[in-house]
């Protein structure tokens, strides 16, 4: 039987010092994928307004649409945990709301939901969402939903200062019960500095080398989104030249006659 990652195994290999893998899928088949290959986590990242819907910022997605993809997913996922990232004003008005919104998610496959930044307000969403049954991962450092606030995609945590203020926060989100935070845009001695002094694990985006685990947004590793590539970002393979290699030679192939073949046929 396939052993499920939970937030205990989360929690033992940071114990164990042993580093551990998050990507993000929005799809059935690619969850499916991603599992295969023995990645940990697999988040429904609400990047996917960027990746796969094709907007400017990720506030343009909302809860029914993280509801499709969160479904997909957890179909796909049988041994990864299965986050969905909460999307922009799902969890900021009000914290029955917030509860609700994010436990649609676990009745849909989740095993747990990620939610932004920090407040006196966002540690009481965590506290009252982790006494409900549901997992917290927390995310600070640059925070895409604040994009607007931050002015721009800018480095956090540049200054000893400022890594000690995120410490504080991570140290509060800790807490308040969150099981790990993503640390997205640090530089990585402040998320070294970080990471050796928290008890939950730290998730690098763009956070360098000595957090516990390594997420990155799959349409990047895939090397298939295009319109930006962060500087961060790996790509291990080129998927938009295979789609227009296909799609061209298909296109090609219907327009000479040569497809459908005689095996292709009834
Ligand atoms: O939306 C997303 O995909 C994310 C990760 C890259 C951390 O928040």
């Amino acid at each position: 039987m396939i052993k499920k990652v939970t937030v205990k195994t989360i929690q033992k290999y940071k114990d164990n010092k042993e580093k551990f893998s998050v990507l993000t899928a929005y799809d059935y088949s690619t969850a499916k994928y991603l599992d295969e290959a023995g990645i940990d986590i697999i988040l429904i990242g609400d990047s996917l307004a960027m990746v796969a819907l094709g907007y400017e910022t990720t506030h343009c997605v909302g809860t029914e649409e993280m509801s499709i993809f969160t479904k997909a997913v957890a179909k796909g996922a049988q041994r990864a945990m299965v986050v969905t990232d909460m999307p922009f004003l799902s969890y900021h008005t009000d914290i029955p709301s917030a509860v609700k919104n994010c436990g649609e998610m676990i009745k849909l496959g989740a095993n747990a939901v990620k939610i932004e930044g920090f407040s006196d307000y966002i540690l009481n969403v965590i506290r009252r969402l982790t006494e409900t049954g549901i997992p917290v991962m927390g995310h600070l450092g640059f925070t895409p939903q604040f994009l607007n606030t931050l002015g721009g995609y800018k480095i956090q945590g540049k200054t000893k200062e400022a890594a000690e203020e995120i410490l504080r926060q991570a140290k509060e989100l800790e807490k308040a019960g969150v099981f790990s935070v993503v640390l997205e845009m640090v530089p990585q001695d402040s998320a070294k500095y970080i990471t050796e002094n928290l008890t939950v694990p730290t998730i690098s985006c763009g956070a360098g080398k000595y957090c516990d685990a390594q997420v990155l947004v799959s349409d990047d590793v895939f090397g298939k989104y295009s319109d930006f590539k962060p500087k961060f970002a790996r790509k291990y393979g080129d998927m938009k030249s295979l789609i227009f290699t296909c799609a061209k030679q298909f296109n090609d192939d219907v327009k000479t006659g040569k497809f459908p073949s005689d095996d292709e046929i009834f």
